[in-house]
């Protein structure tokens, strides 16, 4: 993880893209039209994000325990992921966007991997928006993973092994749980729950919860905040 990346200073948001299988099945549709507009809904938060203030974005696209669904359904999501690479891989280094995939790459196959390899390199200088895909990603595999990875266990050691902070976690269709998505980094996370279906989150629903976490005051453990003179007076 680059510690110097610009963007570092600006909000990290996490989304856990929840609700396009019930978005779809509520209109009669197949589950996979509602990854297809979930994909939809994907590029428009991306394209959203610099202006909301977002300079780190990382969603959720495919959970280790995902594996478990119809085949089919995997197959089609591994492939609209696939495509959704290629597709974007030209527009996000036109805007700054630096594209980064997190999870296992092992049981990917050949052709995603070989696109996510595409699209790291060409958007490698993007500055903009860091944009995290989680693919086959369990947040507890990524704990043991960069544990496994060090010298020596301390948690400042660990805390530079992980990612970056998670600032604000959405979560849309209603459910309101982690489901193993940055769990370390979201130690002091804010939790922004929708009931809205991913498919229908768009710019507004994201600059809204954005705001929600703006009128959140953050104590990172600590009590709130009191203007100097009051702590003056109270030293005298
Ligand atoms: C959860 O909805 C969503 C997923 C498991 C996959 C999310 C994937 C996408 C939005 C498409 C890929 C994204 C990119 C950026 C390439 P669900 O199927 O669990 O919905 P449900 O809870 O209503 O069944």
């Amino acid at each position: 993880m680059p510690v110097d990346f610009e963007v570092q200073s600006t909000l990290h948001v996490g989304i856990i893209m929840d609700g396009n299988g019930r978005w779809a099945t509520g209109r009669g549709l197949p589950r996979i039209m509602g990854h297809r507009a979930g994909v939809e809904a994907a590029r428009r938060a991306v394209e959203a994000a610099p202006d909301a203030g977002i300079g780190i974005l990382t969603l959720f696209a495919f959970s280790s325990d995902n594996w478990r669904r119809a085949p089919a359904e995997v197959d089609a999501l591994m492939r609209l992921m696939a495509v959704y690479l290629e597709n974007e891989t030209t527009g996000c280094a036109a805007r700054g966007v630096r594209l980064e995939v997190i999870g296992r790459r092992d049981r990917l196959d050949a052709k995603l991997c070989s696109a996510i390899a595409q699209a790291e390199a060409a958007t490698a200088a993007g500055h903009r928006l860091w944009l995290r895909l989680a693919v086959d990603y369990s947040a507890r595999d990524a704990i043991l993973a960069a544990a496994r990875g060090l010298r020596e266990l301390s948690r400042d050691a660990l805390e530079r092994a992980m990612g970056p902070p998670v600032d604000l976690l959405i979560r849309t269709g209603g459910e309101r749980r982690l489901s193993d998505f940055q769990l370390w980094e979201s130690a002091y996370a804010e939790l922004v729950f929708t009931p809205t279906m991913w498919p229908d989150f768009d710019a507004s629903a994201l600059a809204a919860a954005v705001r929600e976490f703006r009128g959140r005051e953050r104590r990172f453990g600590s009590v709130p905040q009191v203007p100097v003179y009051r702590q003056q007076a109270w030293l005298d």
